[in-house]
Protein backbone atom coordinates (compact mmCIF):
# COMPACT_ATOMS: atom_id res chain seq x y z
CA UNK A 1 0.00 0.00 0.00
CA UNK A 2 2.83 2.29 0.84
CA UNK A 3 3.62 3.40 -2.73
CA UNK A 4 0.40 3.28 -3.51
CA UNK A 5 -0.41 7.16 -5.27
CA UNK A 6 -3.51 8.59 -4.22
CA UNK A 7 -5.02 11.00 -6.73
CA UNK A 8 -5.78 14.27 -5.53
CA UNK A 9 -8.93 15.99 -4.75
CA UNK A 10 -10.25 18.32 -7.40
CA UNK A 11 -9.66 21.57 -6.64
CA UNK A 12 -13.00 23.45 -6.68
CA UNK A 13 -12.69 26.75 -7.89
CA UNK A 14 -14.26 29.43 -5.75
CA UNK A 15 -17.57 31.30 -7.03
CA UNK A 16 -16.55 34.70 -8.47
CA UNK A 17 -18.61 37.93 -6.73
CA UNK A 18 -20.40 37.84 -9.98
CA UNK A 19 -21.24 34.53 -9.77
CA UNK A 20 -22.38 34.54 -6.21
CA UNK A 21 -24.52 37.88 -7.13
CA UNK A 22 -26.15 35.84 -9.87
CA UNK A 23 -26.77 32.90 -7.60
CA UNK A 24 -28.26 35.39 -4.97
CA UNK A 25 -30.43 36.82 -7.52
CA UNK A 26 -32.19 34.04 -8.77
CA UNK A 27 -32.72 32.43 -5.29
CA UNK A 28 -34.77 35.85 -5.17
CA UNK A 29 -36.48 35.30 -8.59
CA UNK A 30 -37.24 31.62 -7.79
CA UNK A 31 -37.80 30.43 -3.97
CA UNK A 32 -40.19 27.55 -4.65
CA UNK A 33 -40.97 25.58 -7.31
CA UNK A 34 -44.01 27.26 -8.09
CA UNK A 35 -41.93 30.37 -9.29
CA UNK A 36 -40.18 27.80 -11.06
CA UNK A 37 -43.28 26.76 -12.80
CA UNK A 38 -44.18 30.07 -13.82
CA UNK A 39 -40.41 30.66 -15.26
CA UNK A 40 -41.41 27.74 -17.33
CA UNK A 41 -43.99 29.03 -18.34
CA UNK A 42 -42.53 32.20 -19.74
CA UNK A 43 -39.52 30.92 -21.08
CA UNK A 44 -40.57 27.45 -23.79
CA UNK A 45 -43.25 27.25 -26.08
CA UNK A 46 -46.80 27.25 -24.78
CA UNK A 47 -47.18 23.41 -26.41
CA UNK A 48 -43.95 22.13 -24.54
CA UNK A 49 -45.25 23.66 -21.26
CA UNK A 50 -48.60 22.32 -21.76
CA UNK A 51 -47.20 18.47 -22.50
CA UNK A 52 -44.94 19.06 -19.16
CA UNK A 53 -48.16 20.92 -16.69
CA UNK A 54 -51.05 18.82 -18.65
CA UNK A 55 -52.83 16.01 -16.87
CA UNK A 56 -55.75 14.00 -17.83
CA UNK A 57 -59.60 15.28 -18.17
CA UNK A 58 -60.35 17.74 -15.91
CA UNK A 59 -57.45 17.93 -13.95
CA UNK A 60 -59.32 17.38 -10.32
CA UNK A 61 -56.88 14.27 -9.88
CA UNK A 62 -53.75 16.46 -9.95
CA UNK A 63 -55.02 19.10 -8.11
CA UNK A 64 -55.59 16.28 -6.01
CA UNK A 65 -52.46 14.95 -5.13
CA UNK A 66 -51.41 18.64 -4.55
CA UNK A 67 -54.16 19.26 -2.00
CA UNK A 68 -53.73 16.25 -0.24
CA UNK A 69 -50.43 16.64 0.57
CA UNK A 70 -50.96 20.10 1.74
CA UNK A 71 -53.24 18.46 4.38
CA UNK A 72 -50.91 16.42 6.20
CA UNK A 73 -49.96 17.58 9.07
CA UNK A 74 -46.61 16.73 11.30
CA UNK A 75 -45.92 17.01 14.85
CA UNK A 76 -42.37 18.96 15.48
CA UNK A 77 -40.61 18.18 17.97
CA UNK A 78 -38.04 20.86 19.36
CA UNK A 79 -34.82 21.44 21.70
CA UNK A 80 -33.05 18.79 20.21
CA UNK A 81 -29.17 18.46 18.63
CA UNK A 82 -29.95 18.64 15.08
CA UNK A 83 -26.15 19.78 14.41
CA UNK A 84 -25.23 16.51 12.42
CA UNK A 85 -28.60 14.83 10.27
CA UNK A 86 -27.90 12.26 7.97
CA UNK A 87 -30.87 12.23 4.85
CA UNK A 88 -28.83 8.88 3.77
CA UNK A 89 -30.95 5.75 2.52
CA UNK A 90 -30.62 2.14 1.30
CA UNK A 91 -32.83 1.27 -1.62
CA UNK A 92 -32.64 -2.64 -2.53
CA UNK A 93 -28.66 -2.90 -1.28
CA UNK A 94 -27.58 0.12 -2.57
CA UNK A 95 -27.06 3.74 -0.06
CA UNK A 96 -28.30 6.83 -1.46
CA UNK A 97 -28.08 10.41 -0.04
CA UNK A 98 -31.42 11.32 0.78
CA UNK A 99 -34.80 10.22 -0.04
CA UNK A 100 -35.87 11.76 -2.56
CA UNK A 101 -35.09 10.76 -6.36
CA UNK A 102 -35.94 11.94 -10.30
CA UNK A 103 -38.98 9.65 -11.55
CA UNK A 104 -38.86 9.14 -14.97
CA UNK A 105 -40.19 11.61 -17.85
CA UNK A 106 -40.95 10.61 -21.48
CA UNK A 107 -39.37 13.36 -23.95
CA UNK A 108 -37.92 15.39 -21.76
CA UNK A 109 -35.81 17.16 -24.43
CA UNK A 110 -38.84 19.16 -25.90
CA UNK A 111 -39.06 20.71 -22.30
CA UNK A 112 -35.33 21.35 -22.69
CA UNK A 113 -32.47 19.84 -25.06
CA UNK A 114 -30.32 17.93 -23.36
CA UNK A 115 -32.88 17.40 -20.20
CA UNK A 116 -31.50 13.85 -19.69
CA UNK A 117 -27.64 14.67 -19.47
CA UNK A 118 -28.70 17.29 -17.22
CA UNK A 119 -30.70 14.95 -14.26
CA UNK A 120 -28.38 12.36 -14.64
CA UNK A 121 -24.81 14.28 -14.13
CA UNK A 122 -27.07 15.89 -11.05
CA UNK A 123 -28.31 12.58 -9.88
CA UNK A 124 -24.72 11.24 -10.22
CA UNK A 125 -23.09 14.32 -7.89
CA UNK A 126 -26.31 14.14 -5.24
CA UNK A 127 -26.14 10.38 -5.21
CA UNK A 128 -29.98 10.07 -5.72
CA UNK A 129 -31.63 7.66 -7.64
CA UNK A 130 -32.85 8.56 -11.21
CA UNK A 131 -34.97 6.53 -13.38
CA UNK A 132 -34.76 6.81 -16.97
CA UNK A 133 -38.06 6.56 -18.79
CA UNK A 134 -38.32 3.87 -21.92
CA UNK A 135 -39.58 7.15 -24.76
CA UNK A 136 -36.28 9.18 -23.84
CA UNK A 137 -34.27 12.14 -26.03
CA UNK A 138 -30.96 10.26 -24.87
CA UNK A 139 -30.38 6.57 -24.86
CA UNK A 140 -30.09 4.13 -21.53
CA UNK A 141 -26.41 3.57 -23.05
CA UNK A 142 -25.47 7.13 -23.19
CA UNK A 143 -26.96 7.99 -19.44
CA UNK A 144 -25.64 4.82 -17.89
CA UNK A 145 -21.98 6.47 -18.58
CA UNK A 146 -23.36 9.74 -16.75
CA UNK A 147 -24.76 8.48 -13.77
CA UNK A 148 -23.25 4.70 -13.47
CA UNK A 149 -24.10 4.40 -9.85
CA UNK A 150 -28.01 5.78 -9.64
CA UNK A 151 -29.55 4.95 -12.67
CA UNK A 152 -32.70 3.12 -12.72
CA UNK A 153 -34.51 2.00 -16.06
CA UNK A 154 -38.65 2.57 -16.49
CA UNK A 155 -40.19 0.41 -18.61
CA UNK A 156 -43.11 0.35 -20.88
CA UNK A 157 -44.37 -2.06 -22.90
CA UNK A 158 -44.43 -3.06 -26.63
CA UNK A 159 -46.46 -5.90 -26.96
CA UNK A 160 -46.05 -7.29 -30.15
CA UNK A 161 -43.80 -9.71 -31.69
CA UNK A 162 -43.87 -11.67 -28.35
CA UNK A 163 -42.74 -8.58 -26.73
CA UNK A 164 -39.67 -8.11 -28.68
CA UNK A 165 -38.88 -4.62 -28.63
CA UNK A 166 -40.03 -4.85 -24.40
CA UNK A 167 -37.19 -7.66 -24.13
CA UNK A 168 -34.76 -5.77 -26.04
CA UNK A 169 -35.06 -2.73 -23.62
CA UNK A 170 -34.37 -4.64 -21.24
CA UNK A 171 -31.48 -6.52 -22.19
CA UNK A 172 -29.86 -3.12 -22.75
CA UNK A 173 -31.14 -1.16 -19.60
CA UNK A 174 -29.24 -4.43 -18.10
CA UNK A 175 -26.41 -4.41 -20.07
CA UNK A 176 -25.51 -0.31 -19.42
CA UNK A 177 -25.61 -1.36 -16.08
CA UNK A 178 -29.77 0.20 -14.29
CA UNK A 179 -29.23 -1.08 -11.10
CA UNK A 180 -33.16 -1.04 -11.06
CA UNK A 181 -36.13 -2.31 -13.35
CA UNK A 182 -39.31 -0.59 -13.03
CA UNK A 183 -42.67 -1.16 -14.96
CA UNK A 184 -45.60 1.38 -14.96
CA UNK A 185 -48.62 -0.23 -15.32
CA UNK A 186 -50.82 2.46 -15.25
CA UNK A 187 -51.02 3.69 -18.58
CA UNK A 188 -53.57 1.51 -20.60
CA UNK A 189 -54.80 2.86 -24.03
CA UNK A 190 -57.27 5.80 -24.20
CA UNK A 191 -55.38 8.99 -21.98
CA UNK A 192 -57.33 12.04 -22.95
CA UNK A 193 -54.91 15.18 -21.80
CA UNK A 194 -57.05 18.47 -23.03
CA UNK A 195 -54.00 20.69 -23.37
CA UNK A 196 -52.34 17.67 -25.97
CA UNK A 197 -55.05 17.67 -27.74
CA UNK A 198 -55.52 21.16 -28.38
CA UNK A 199 -51.98 21.29 -29.16
CA UNK A 200 -52.18 18.67 -31.45
CA UNK A 201 -49.30 17.18 -29.20
CA UNK A 202 -48.64 13.64 -28.84
CA UNK A 203 -45.54 11.25 -28.34
CA UNK A 204 -46.86 8.88 -31.06
CA UNK A 205 -47.12 11.25 -33.84
CA UNK A 206 -44.26 13.73 -35.47
CA UNK A 207 -44.71 17.29 -34.29
CA UNK A 208 -46.85 19.40 -36.15
CA UNK A 209 -45.22 22.87 -37.50
CA UNK A 210 -48.47 25.28 -38.36
CA UNK A 211 -48.60 29.02 -37.51
CA UNK A 212 -49.31 28.68 -34.14
CA UNK A 213 -46.41 26.58 -33.30
CA UNK A 214 -44.04 28.90 -35.41
CA UNK A 215 -45.34 31.79 -33.68
CA UNK A 216 -44.66 29.88 -30.01
CA UNK A 217 -41.15 29.05 -30.69
CA UNK A 218 -40.00 32.58 -32.27
CA UNK A 219 -41.10 33.92 -28.99
CA UNK A 220 -39.15 31.51 -26.78
CA UNK A 221 -35.84 32.64 -27.85
CA UNK A 222 -33.99 31.02 -25.54
CA UNK A 223 -35.39 27.20 -25.86
CA UNK A 224 -34.92 27.74 -30.22
CA UNK A 225 -31.21 28.51 -29.54
CA UNK A 226 -30.97 25.28 -27.45
CA UNK A 227 -33.31 23.51 -30.38
CA UNK A 228 -31.19 24.80 -33.20
CA UNK A 229 -27.91 24.16 -31.17
CA UNK A 230 -28.67 20.43 -29.93
CA UNK A 231 -31.45 19.61 -32.88
CA UNK A 232 -34.92 19.08 -32.41
CA UNK A 233 -35.48 16.47 -29.91
CA UNK A 234 -36.10 13.07 -30.92
CA UNK A 235 -36.78 9.94 -29.55
CA UNK A 236 -33.11 8.51 -29.57
CA UNK A 237 -33.87 5.17 -26.82
CA UNK A 238 -36.62 4.28 -29.56
CA UNK A 239 -34.48 4.83 -33.06
CA UNK A 240 -33.40 1.48 -32.55
CA UNK A 241 -36.68 -0.01 -33.58
CA UNK A 242 -37.62 2.03 -36.17
CA UNK A 243 -37.10 1.57 -40.32
CA UNK A 244 -35.40 5.24 -40.31
CA UNK A 245 -33.44 7.19 -38.19
CA UNK A 246 -35.89 10.29 -38.60
CA UNK A 247 -39.01 11.33 -36.41
CA UNK A 248 -41.91 9.92 -38.43
CA UNK A 249 -40.46 6.57 -38.63
CA UNK A 250 -39.74 6.97 -34.46
CA UNK A 251 -43.42 7.96 -33.81
CA UNK A 252 -44.67 4.99 -36.36
CA UNK A 253 -42.75 2.86 -33.60
CA UNK A 254 -44.73 3.90 -30.38
CA UNK A 255 -47.93 4.44 -32.73
CA UNK A 256 -48.11 0.64 -33.93
CA UNK A 257 -46.12 -1.02 -31.21
CA UNK A 258 -46.17 0.78 -27.55
CA UNK A 259 -49.41 0.62 -24.96
CA UNK A 260 -50.96 -0.84 -22.36
CA UNK A 261 -50.46 -1.55 -18.72
CA UNK A 262 -48.17 -4.81 -18.54
CA UNK A 263 -50.26 -7.80 -17.24
CA UNK A 264 -49.60 -9.97 -14.68
CA UNK A 265 -48.45 -13.14 -16.93
CA UNK A 266 -46.04 -10.46 -18.30
CA UNK A 267 -44.69 -9.23 -15.08
CA UNK A 268 -44.18 -12.64 -13.66
CA UNK A 269 -42.28 -13.56 -16.79
CA UNK A 270 -40.43 -10.86 -16.26
CA UNK A 271 -39.53 -11.73 -13.02
CA UNK A 272 -37.66 -14.42 -14.03
CA UNK A 273 -35.72 -13.04 -16.29
CA UNK A 274 -34.75 -9.94 -14.78
CA UNK A 275 -32.50 -10.81 -11.68
CA UNK A 276 -32.01 -7.65 -10.71
CA UNK A 277 -34.48 -5.43 -8.41
CA UNK A 278 -37.84 -5.02 -9.72
CA UNK A 279 -40.40 -2.58 -9.08
CA UNK A 280 -43.74 -1.56 -10.29
CA UNK A 281 -45.12 1.88 -10.77
CA UNK A 282 -48.63 2.77 -10.42
CA UNK A 283 -49.74 0.88 -7.58
CA UNK A 284 -52.63 2.49 -5.89
CA UNK A 285 -54.70 -0.72 -4.68
CA UNK A 286 -53.09 -2.63 -1.40
CA UNK A 287 -54.17 -5.79 -3.12
CA UNK A 288 -52.62 -5.00 -6.27
CA UNK A 289 -49.29 -4.22 -3.90
CA UNK A 290 -49.97 -7.14 -2.25
CA UNK A 291 -50.53 -9.74 -5.51
CA UNK A 292 -46.90 -7.89 -7.01
CA UNK A 293 -45.33 -9.27 -3.67
CA UNK A 294 -46.33 -12.67 -3.97
CA UNK A 295 -44.48 -12.70 -7.73
CA UNK A 296 -41.13 -11.49 -6.38
CA UNK A 297 -41.49 -8.20 -7.42
CA UNK A 298 -38.77 -5.98 -4.85
CA UNK A 299 -41.05 -2.85 -5.25
CA UNK A 300 -44.33 -0.47 -5.96
CA UNK A 301 -44.29 3.13 -6.04
CA UNK A 302 -47.26 4.75 -5.05
CA UNK A 303 -48.27 7.04 -8.10
CA UNK A 304 -50.96 8.01 -10.63
CA UNK A 305 -48.65 9.12 -12.65
CA UNK A 306 -49.50 12.72 -11.20
CA UNK A 307 -52.85 12.94 -12.56
CA UNK A 308 -51.47 12.58 -15.88
CA UNK A 309 -53.69 9.65 -16.64
CA UNK A 310 -56.85 9.03 -14.77
CA UNK A 311 -58.51 11.78 -13.20
CA UNK A 312 -60.95 9.69 -11.07
CA UNK A 313 -57.46 8.04 -8.90
CA UNK A 314 -57.20 9.20 -5.20
CA UNK A 315 -54.11 11.25 -4.34
CA UNK A 316 -51.45 9.04 -4.25
CA UNK A 317 -50.47 10.30 -0.59
CA UNK A 318 -54.29 9.36 1.02
CA UNK A 319 -53.51 5.30 -0.25
CA UNK A 320 -49.75 5.23 0.87
CA UNK A 321 -50.33 4.59 4.41
CA UNK A 322 -52.74 1.42 3.44
CA UNK A 323 -50.42 0.00 0.80
CA UNK A 324 -47.18 0.46 3.35
CA UNK A 325 -49.55 -1.38 6.33
CA UNK A 326 -50.49 -4.09 3.64
CA UNK A 327 -46.37 -4.64 1.81
CA UNK A 328 -44.48 -2.36 4.01
CA UNK A 329 -42.59 -5.45 5.76
CA UNK A 330 -42.27 -7.18 2.53
CA UNK A 331 -41.17 -5.17 -0.35
CA UNK A 332 -39.85 -1.18 -0.75
CA UNK A 333 -43.01 1.26 -0.87
CA UNK A 334 -41.81 4.39 -2.90
CA UNK A 335 -43.93 7.46 -3.67
CA UNK A 336 -44.78 9.92 -6.12
CA UNK A 337 -46.98 12.53 -7.43
CA UNK A 338 -47.71 16.05 -6.27
CA UNK A 339 -44.15 15.99 -4.66
CA UNK A 340 -43.25 20.08 -4.30
CA UNK A 341 -40.91 20.34 -1.99
CA UNK A 342 -38.56 18.79 0.68
CA UNK A 343 -41.71 19.08 3.16
CA UNK A 344 -43.74 16.95 0.87
CA UNK A 345 -40.79 14.06 0.57
CA UNK A 346 -40.39 14.57 4.78
CA UNK A 347 -44.54 14.15 4.35
CA UNK A 348 -44.15 11.03 2.14
CA UNK A 349 -41.40 9.54 4.23
CA UNK A 350 -43.72 10.27 7.61
CA UNK A 351 -46.57 8.12 5.82
CA UNK A 352 -44.39 5.06 4.85
CA UNK A 353 -42.20 5.91 1.89
CA UNK A 354 -38.75 4.79 1.35
CA UNK A 355 -38.16 7.24 -1.09
CA UNK A 356 -40.31 10.05 -2.55
CA UNK A 357 -39.77 10.87 -6.53
CA UNK A 358 -39.63 14.00 -8.20
CA UNK A 359 -41.03 14.64 -11.66
CA UNK A 360 -42.28 18.01 -13.02
CA UNK A 361 -40.37 20.88 -10.59
CA UNK A 362 -36.99 19.17 -12.27
CA UNK A 363 -38.36 20.15 -15.89
CA UNK A 364 -40.13 23.21 -14.26
CA UNK A 365 -36.72 24.21 -13.05
CA UNK A 366 -34.65 23.85 -16.51
CA UNK A 367 -37.43 25.30 -19.01
CA UNK A 368 -37.03 28.49 -16.17
CA UNK A 369 -32.94 28.17 -15.88
CA UNK A 370 -32.13 25.96 -18.69
CA UNK A 371 -28.86 23.46 -17.69
CA UNK A 372 -28.57 24.53 -14.45
CA UNK A 373 -31.74 24.09 -12.99
CA UNK A 374 -31.63 20.96 -12.31
CA UNK A 375 -28.74 21.72 -10.07
CA UNK A 376 -30.78 24.18 -8.57
CA UNK A 377 -33.98 22.55 -8.02
CA UNK A 378 -32.02 19.15 -6.52
CA UNK A 379 -30.05 22.24 -3.84
CA UNK A 380 -33.30 23.40 -2.94
CA UNK A 381 -34.84 19.89 -1.98
CA UNK A 382 -31.50 19.59 -0.33
CA UNK A 383 -32.18 22.33 1.97
CA UNK A 384 -35.80 22.25 2.48
CA UNK A 385 -34.95 18.93 3.89
CA UNK A 386 -32.25 20.35 6.26
CA UNK A 387 -35.17 22.65 7.83
CA UNK A 388 -37.95 19.81 7.69
CA UNK A 389 -35.88 17.57 9.59
CA UNK A 390 -34.93 20.10 12.09
CA UNK A 391 -38.32 21.39 13.00
CA UNK A 392 -39.14 17.38 13.43
CA UNK A 393 -36.28 16.94 15.71
CA UNK A 394 -35.19 14.67 13.95
CA UNK A 395 -31.54 13.42 13.06
CA UNK A 396 -31.98 10.46 10.43
CA UNK A 397 -34.80 9.23 8.03
CA UNK A 398 -35.31 6.80 10.89
CA UNK A 399 -36.49 9.85 13.03
CA UNK A 400 -38.81 11.42 10.35
CA UNK A 401 -40.56 8.00 9.45
CA UNK A 402 -41.52 7.74 13.76
CA UNK A 403 -42.96 11.30 13.34
CA UNK A 404 -46.27 12.11 14.41
CA UNK A 405 -48.89 12.87 11.50
CA UNK A 406 -52.18 13.78 10.85
CA UNK A 407 -53.89 12.85 7.41
CA UNK A 408 -57.60 13.44 7.38
CA UNK A 409 -57.97 11.99 3.86
CA UNK A 410 -56.22 8.77 3.87
CA UNK A 411 -58.27 5.94 2.78
CA UNK A 412 -59.34 2.96 4.99
CA UNK A 413 -59.85 -0.54 2.71
CA UNK A 414 -61.44 -3.40 4.74
CA UNK A 415 -59.23 -6.55 4.91
CA UNK A 416 -61.42 -8.03 1.55
CA UNK A 417 -61.66 -5.33 -0.97
C1 LIG B 1 -44.11 11.61 -16.86
N1 LIG B 1 -44.27 10.41 -16.17
C2 LIG B 1 -43.81 9.23 -16.75
N2 LIG B 1 -43.86 8.07 -16.06
C3 LIG B 1 -43.37 6.93 -16.60
O1 LIG B 1 -43.40 5.89 -15.94
N3 LIG B 1 -42.85 6.94 -17.87
C4 LIG B 1 -42.79 8.06 -18.64
O2 LIG B 1 -42.31 8.05 -19.77
C5 LIG B 1 -43.31 9.26 -18.07
N4 LIG B 1 -43.31 10.42 -18.79
C6 LIG B 1 -43.63 11.61 -18.18
C7 LIG B 1 -43.44 12.79 -18.87
C8 LIG B 1 -43.70 14.01 -18.25
C9 LIG B 1 -43.46 15.28 -19.00
C10 LIG B 1 -44.15 14.02 -16.91
C11 LIG B 1 -44.41 15.31 -16.20
C12 LIG B 1 -44.37 12.84 -16.24
C13 LIG B 1 -44.82 10.39 -14.80
C14 LIG B 1 -43.73 10.61 -13.75
O3 LIG B 1 -42.86 9.54 -13.66
C15 LIG B 1 -44.34 10.83 -12.34
O4 LIG B 1 -45.20 9.75 -12.03
C16 LIG B 1 -45.12 12.14 -12.25
O5 LIG B 1 -44.41 13.16 -12.92
C17 LIG B 1 -45.34 12.54 -10.81
O6 LIG B 1 -46.14 13.66 -10.75
P1 LIG B 1 -45.58 15.17 -10.55
O7 LIG B 1 -44.83 15.18 -9.28
O8 LIG B 1 -44.75 15.47 -11.75
O9 LIG B 1 -46.82 16.01 -10.55
C1 LIG C 1 -46.37 10.97 -20.08
C2 LIG C 1 -45.97 9.66 -20.70
C3 LIG C 1 -44.77 9.75 -21.55
O1 LIG C 1 -46.76 11.00 -18.92
O2 LIG C 1 -45.86 8.69 -19.73
O3 LIG C 1 -46.36 11.99 -20.81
Amino acid sequence: MADQTIAAAPVQAQPSAAELRRAAKIRRRYPTVTDLRLGAKRRIPRFAFDYLDGNANEEFCFNRNISALQKIELLPRYSVNVDKISYEIELFGRRYAAPFGIAPMGSPGAIWPGAEHYLAAEAQRRRIPYVIATPTNATVEEIAKIAPDVLWFQLYRFPRNNHAITDDLVNRADRAGAHVLVMTVDTPLGLKRPRDIRNGISIRAPFRTGPNEIYQVATSPAWLMEVWKKGIPQLDNIAPYATAKDRHSIAKVMANENGGSHRWDEIARMRDRWKKPLVLKGIMHPRDAERAASLGVDGVVVSNHGGRNFDGAPATIDLLPAVSAAVGTRMTVLFDSGVRSGLDVVRAVALGAKCAFVGRPLLYGLAALGGEGARYVVDMFFDELRGEFSHLGAVSVADVAAAETRHPGAWRLGANS
